[in-house]
């Protein structure tokens, strides 16, 4: 057993000691450790079908008491092979603790670090992301995605700019409401682009509708937000049983079936619930391992939602 493998079992152990783990988190001496990877079109590198979303959570952690548990939850989160991390210059001060805390963290290879612009005119635009560079202490960045559709023809073209120069890899837009769906389509139609940001989650599927199959067409990757609906699905299932054919696709706990819905999806690359609690990582993790639900499972997973 090589020394990371040993310090992981390690933390993992002391991790459960304090907070047990949820029922049907994989521990990392488990069966399956194989995680589900997914390709981003564009260029047909894959990174893992979960990843982590910073919004509120990471705002606003300035003393050891806040940002060690956020720490530990990336911590754990890379331990286990996780690499997306999605942040956003309009998320508070998240970008500068996200930065911080993966410079603690030794500035790990393989963390695929995602941010925003959300600003008006170029040199907003532009004056923004070099900000996201300083803040996040990365001289190159994995992806940037236009916030909202925010001046999205301005600045997708500087997105552009900043790729060809190798100063990002990815070129992205998001949206979180289906009020903007029909211009988020139009967007996708005349923009290039190697990533989408949407909602999309087992109460939430309008964007399968159109958004998903029109990502596919157009061979752009598809990142999830909102796949728990800000903790609505936990709200609506609380205090109720997973329903028994749940362990036909390996998932044993709520998270888990959230998520496997969407990952499950053809169109969808990865989904980054918000974690900042480490038993929340060892939880959702889990949605990458084993099997996926079927085309029918699917079905019967929004049946069962549905009737709530
Ligand atoms: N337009 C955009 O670009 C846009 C908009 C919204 C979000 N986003 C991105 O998407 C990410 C996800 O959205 P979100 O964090 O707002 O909502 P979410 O992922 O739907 O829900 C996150 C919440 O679910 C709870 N949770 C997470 N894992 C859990 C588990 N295993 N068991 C029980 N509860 C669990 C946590 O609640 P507690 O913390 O309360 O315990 C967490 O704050 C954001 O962080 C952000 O990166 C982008």
């Amino acid at each position: 057993m090589n020394r990371n493998r040993r310090t992981f079992i390690r933390r993992t152990a002391a991790l459960a000691s304090i907070a047990p783990l949820p029922a049907g988190a994989q521990s990392p001496g488990g069966q399956s450790e194989e995680l589900i990877r997914k390709p981003i079109p564009s260029t047909a590198e894959a990174v893992v079908a979960i990843g982590v979303g910073t919004a509120r959570r990471y705002e606003g952690a300035v003393g050891e008491a806040e940002l060690a548990p956020l720490r530990e939850t990336l911590r754990t989160f890379l331990d286990l092979g996780g690499d997306v991390v999605d942040t956003a210059p309009s998320y508070g001060d998240a970008e500068t603790v996200v930065g911080g805390l993966l410079a603690a963290l030794g500035h790990r290879k393989g963390v695929f670090l995602a941010t925003k612009v959300g600003a008006a005119g170029r040199s907003a635009g532009s004056a923004q992301i070099e900000r996201s560079f300083d803040l996040l202490q990365r001289k190159r960045l994995d992806l940037i995605a236009v916030h909202n559709l925010q001046d999205v023809d301005t600045q997708v073209p500087l997105l552009h700019e900043l790729k060809k120069a190798g100063r990002i890899r990815h070129v992205g837009a998001t949206t979180s409401s289906d009020r903007q769906y029909a211009a988020f389509e139009a967007m996708m139609n005349r923009q290039t682009l190697d990533f989408i940001q949407v909602d999309f989650a087992l109460d939430n599927r309008g964007a399968a509708e159109r958004l998903l199959p029109l990502a596919r067409e157009r061979h752009m990757a598809v990142m999830i937000n909102l796949p728990f609906g800000r903790g609505r699905l936990f709200s609506a299932t609380k205090g109720k049983p997973l329903p028994p054919w749940a362990a036909e696709f390996d998932c044993t706990t709520w998270a888990q079936f959230f998520l496997k819905y969407i990952i499950a999806h053809d169109a969808v690359t990865c989904a980054i619930p918000g974690m900042a609690r480490p038993e929340y990582v060892l939880d959702n993790m889990g949605a990458a391992r084993g099997r996926l639900p079927d085309a029918a499972a699917r079905k019967r997973m929004e049946a069962f939602i549905d009737a709530l």
